[in-house]
């Protein structure tokens, strides 16, 4: 071993990283008789792992966790009563249980605040996230865990805060604890079966795609910001832009953002449109559309937009827009190699559009996009990230602790199938079923394979 490789490895060693289970390092990974999924013979966690060939490290939970792994578990039953105390006001946090392979909750804002987080049967984003970790639950042995969801768009756990509470929300960043976690558009893309669909990148050739920025959605901004910055939040701005060089968009507005007008006013908002020429379309279905395009712009609304697991995988250059907070697939992503920077301000949008007229540059990060998106977003890859997640909330619960302080049991997966009637949607169950390990087939062989998919 060359000396550099030594020395990395021991300030490795020095910087404490959350311990996830790897497939092969206990020996005993090949699943126990072959029947994988079934009820009454739930895998081992490195047997899951090894089954869903997951990647060794999940750089946004290693970053986020990273403040937090001085404690002995992410979070304690008497670190959940500080969090949970009416006093202290957190907004739209749900605390989650796992206690014996089942899920119990407990709401942790107070009772004025809408009750959007615990509402599975009714919302769709917490019926993604709480269904894909029964998925796993009916198939894998976990340890007890607890950990804290927090709903709504935007991450309200701030730095400022002395307090740091590990708090999963769909994103995290810059002046925030909070954890990036469980999207609800890359859950939505593993349920509804897009990121099934793995020949979707070469749908359209780099040679037949058209050299323009293409970007489709609402006209939204964060919230609290006064009028006279309207112009120079992303989504009209974009329209000033597409003014000066038509010939390199196709940017278009599909709806109205009801916060948009509360904020306002109609009158302003209308004022607006015409000032920017904002110019609106149907909505267009994205699969369809967006890989006829070379470049593919992602502008920030409310929070950053959450497309990553989309707009990866459609074999054209990414655009992402810079901002303080972002989804966990962003922490895989690298500037230049899988995207192209922008300014908070777009400022610099035309004169990348104009470097990006090298063809050996464009189609290499279109390539490179098109790569990661293969390798590390397949539909296992949003399940290995829930069972890391699952895995690094390890904590000592017992049900009557969980009973006293008010969790109940979350809302079945039958009676959220019952809700939500998700027809064509494959589990996690049915996926390793239909892989069908032969009695004799190693997972861990099966892993060294490669290209097995679910
Ligand atoms: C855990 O759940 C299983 C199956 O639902 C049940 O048989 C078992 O008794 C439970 N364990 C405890 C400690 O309650
Ligand atoms: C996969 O995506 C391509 C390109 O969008 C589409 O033509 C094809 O019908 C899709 N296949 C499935 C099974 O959805
Ligand atoms: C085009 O981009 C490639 C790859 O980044 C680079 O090596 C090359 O020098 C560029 N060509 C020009 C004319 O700038």
């Amino acid at each position: 071993m060359a000396w550099w490789v030594l020395l990395f490895t021991c300030l490795l060693e020095g910087v404490a990283l959350p311990s996830f289970t790897q497939c092969g390092k206990s020996g005993t990974a090949a699943p126990r008789g072959g029947a994988a999924g079934s009820a009454s013979k739930r895998l081992s966690v490195e047997e899951l792992v090894c089954v869903l060939q997951c990647s060794s490290s999940e750089p946004a939970l290693e970053r986020f966790l990273a403040p937090h792994l001085e404690e002995p578990s992410l979070l304690s039953l008497e670190r959940l009563d500080a969090f949970c105390d009416p006093r202290a006001d957190f907004t739209l946090t749900v605390a989650v249980a796992v206690w014996n392979q089942s899920i119990y909750w407990r709401k942790c804002h107070s009772d004025e605040d809408d009750g959007g987080c615990m509402q599975a049967l009714s919302d769709q984003d917490t019926h993604r996230w709480l269904r894909l970790l029964y998925e796993l639950l009916e198939v894998v042995e976990v340890a007890n865990a607890l950990f804290l969801v927090q709903c709504g768009d935007e991450p309200n756990m701030p730095i400022e805060h002395e307090e740091r509470f590990p708090v999963f929300h769909p994103e995290g960043g810059h002046g925030f604890w909070n954890i990036p976690w469980l999207n609800p558009y890359q859950l939505k893309a593993l349920q509804t079966g897009f990121l099934d669909n793995r020949t979707r990148p070469s749908s359209v050739q780099w040679d037949q795609k058209l050299p323009k920025a293409y970007w489709r959605g609402q006209l939204c901004g964060p919230n609290e910001v006064p009028l006279r910055k309207a112009s120079a939040l992303p989504r009209f701005r974009i329209f000033e832009l597409a003014k000066q060089r038509p010939e390199l968009f196709d940017v278009a507005v599909v709806g109205i953002d009801e916060e948009l007008t509360t904020m306002w006013g109609k009158k302003a908002v209308k004022r607006l449109i015409r000032k920017h020429q904002v110019r609106f379309v149907e909505p267009e279905d994205l699969e369809v559309f967006a890989p006829k395009y070379r470049y593919l712009l992602n502008l920030n609304g409310v929070v950053s937009s959450w497309r990553l697991s989309h707009l990866l995988g459609m074999g054209s250059v990414l655009l992402l827009q810079r901002s303080q907070t972002h989804e966990a697939l962003q922490e895989l992503l690298e500037p230049w190699t899988h995207y192209v920077p922008l300014a908070d301000d777009l400022s610099d949008l035309l004169g990348h559009l104009e470097l990006l007229r090298n063809e050996t540059l464009a189609a290499s990060l279109a390539k490179a996009a098109q790569e990661l998106f293969a390798r590390r977003v397949r539909p296992e890859d949003t399940y290995c990230f829930a069972l890391r997640s699952l895995e690094v909330s390890r904590a000592e619960v017992t049900l009557e602790a969980l009973l006293q302080r008010g969790f109940e049991a979350a809302p079945s997966l039958k009676h959220l199938d019952e809700a939500w009637h998700p027809d064509g949607l494959r589990p996690l169950r049915q996926r390793l079923q239909s892989r069908a390990p032969s009695r004799d087939s190693s997972a861990s062989a099966s892993a060294g394979r490669g290209a097995t998919e679910l």
